[in-house]
């Protein structure tokens, strides 16, 4: 493979951006390099997403482009992985015959099969077995590394087509988790994230030793040189006291929760199988709020549900008041294949009113976020920092322990850990001048 160059796209989640950095690396023990331009590329890899029918659409326009490439140069090999291609199955080599190799998130070790095999066959791979994180890591590190602790969903949210894309819920060993935490810091992480469907499910499959994830944060945490342990997503009806008070005793665990609502309607949640009422979400929140007062929490909110009313409506807003989060991404319901949501006839929301609700909650959501981030102006914060500003290169961007965007000005390298002074905010990101090197987390 020596000479050849591959190009990958990366579309979804987190869950995707972790399982496009082992491709990565295990393209590069194969031999191949990184380029930057898909026309130039032996290897073209798309790692697909489907969660809304908005991804479906962007992928489309790829396909298309790829073909274009594939038909200049015969030769190019176009291979598709990831959620949009597990729910498709063999119906990708159907619709799109130019695609050479399509795998699922399960079946990420078959991209580098193909590649080392003679076959020229199409061929497609969609069972669910073994954990991306066993294939090689990428040479290189950044300051933040994702860990993937499960793979799969148990839950059967009625809208959401990743448990068919992604399979049921499998742990990764304790062991291999906490191994992994090492190799990252012996390579440079010092911000570890903890990735899976529903993180606080976790360990519960394994047998004879089962196992917590509060224990499993107690033990990344004990690794040295992690300054900063986050985890995405926990589901509302599994956040128990002990992750909690986790945040309060292990100095790497963040003050931030991420805790996805999707709707402030005891009714719509009931529908969309959340199994978790209004009132106990907001106990939840309540139980958050009196361990540690200064936490960020955000969430993630689906408007215009099949059945979703006026009044419904209202009541996610009215929570989003209440809770008053620093953050929230909102969505417009997406009909997708194969769900039970997908099959419910009864009062569609029509695309205009579903677009007008969810203007009217970005609205609070903006509102809410940069009332709470007022708390932060004046405060000095640890900042980690992950180059130059997008917006202004003179200046650095980085995160708070918070998860807040942080721009400022000073001297600082990628990875370092400084001490900035926010002096403005707005609801999405914080500015500042940073002081001094922070010498580790607090
Ligand atoms: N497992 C995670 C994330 C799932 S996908 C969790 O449960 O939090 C991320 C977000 O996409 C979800 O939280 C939900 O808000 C949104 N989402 C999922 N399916 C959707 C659909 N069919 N239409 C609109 N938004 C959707
Ligand atoms: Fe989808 Fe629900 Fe599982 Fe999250 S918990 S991945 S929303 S089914
Ligand atoms: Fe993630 Fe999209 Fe799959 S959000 S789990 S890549 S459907």
């Amino acid at each position: 493979m020596a000479g050849q160059r591959y190009h990958l796209s990366t579309y979804g989640c987190q869950m995707n951006e972790h399982d496009s950095e082992r491709m990565q690396g295990m393209l590069e023990t194969l031999g191949y390099d990184e380029c930057d331009e898909p026309a130039e590329a032996d290897l073209i890899v798309l790692n697909t997403c489907s969660i809304r029918e908005s991804a479906d659409r962007r992928l489309e326009t790829q396909l298309g482009n790829a073909r274009r490439f594939k038909t200049e140069r015969p030769e190019v090999v176009l291979a598709v992985g990831g959620c949009w291609a597990q729910s498709l199955k063999q119906e990708v080599f159907e619709r799109y015959p130019f695609v050479d190799v399509a795998f699922g998130p399960g079946q990420v070790d078959q991209l580098g099969e193909f590649l080392v095999s003679d076959s020229i066959a199409a061929s497609g791979h969609f069972e669910f077995d073994g954990f991306t994180a066993d294939l090689p890591m990428r040479r290189t590190q950044s300051a933040s590394a994702w860990l993937q602790i499960s793979v799969g969903c148990n839950s059967k949210c009625s809208y959401c087509i990743v448990p068919s894309t992604r399979g049921r819920e499998v742990s990764r060993p304790f062991d291999a988790i906490v191994e992994e935490a090492r190799e990252l810091t012996r390579r440079g992480a010092r911000e570890i994230t903890l990735l899976g469907q529903n993180v606080n499910s976790y360990g519960r499959d394994l047998r004879p030793d089962r196992r917590s994830f509060a224990e499993l944060l107690a033990a990344v945490d004990a690794v040295d040189g992690v300054d900063r342990l986050r985890y995405t997503s926990p589901h509302p009806k599994d956040m128990q006291a002990d992750v909690i008070a986790a945040h309060v005793e292990l100095a790497s665990v963040c003050e931030h929760i991420h805790l996805p609502l999707q709707s402030g309607s005891t009714k719509i949640l009931k529908a969309m199988r959340r199994t978790y009422s209004r009132e106990r979400y907001l106990e939840r929140v309540r139980m958050i709020r009196q361990a540690l007062p200064d936490a960020s929490i955000t969430t993630d909110i689906i408007v215009g549900f099949p059945g979703e009313t006026e009044d419904d409506f209202l009541e996610t807003v009215d929570l989003v008041e209440e809770v008053g989060f620093d953050g929230a991404f909102t969505f417009v319901y997406s009909p997708r294949r194969d769900t039970e949501a997908a099959q419910m006839a009864v009062d569609l929301v029509g695309r205009e009113e579903a677009s007008e609700r969810i203007g009217r909650l970005i609205e609070v959501v903006q509102r809410t976020a940069l009332e709470r981030a007022q708390r932060f102006v004046g405060r000095e914060l640890d900042v980690l920092v992950e180059g130059p500003s997008r917006t202004d290169p003179s200046r650095l961007r980085g995160r708070t322990r918070h998860n807040k965007a942080v721009n400022f000005s000073g001297l600082a390298e990628p990875g370092d850990l400084v001490v900035v002074s926010i002096d403005a905010a707005t609801s999405t990101s914080l500015s500042g001048q940073a002081s001094l090197l922070a010498s580790a987390s607090r």
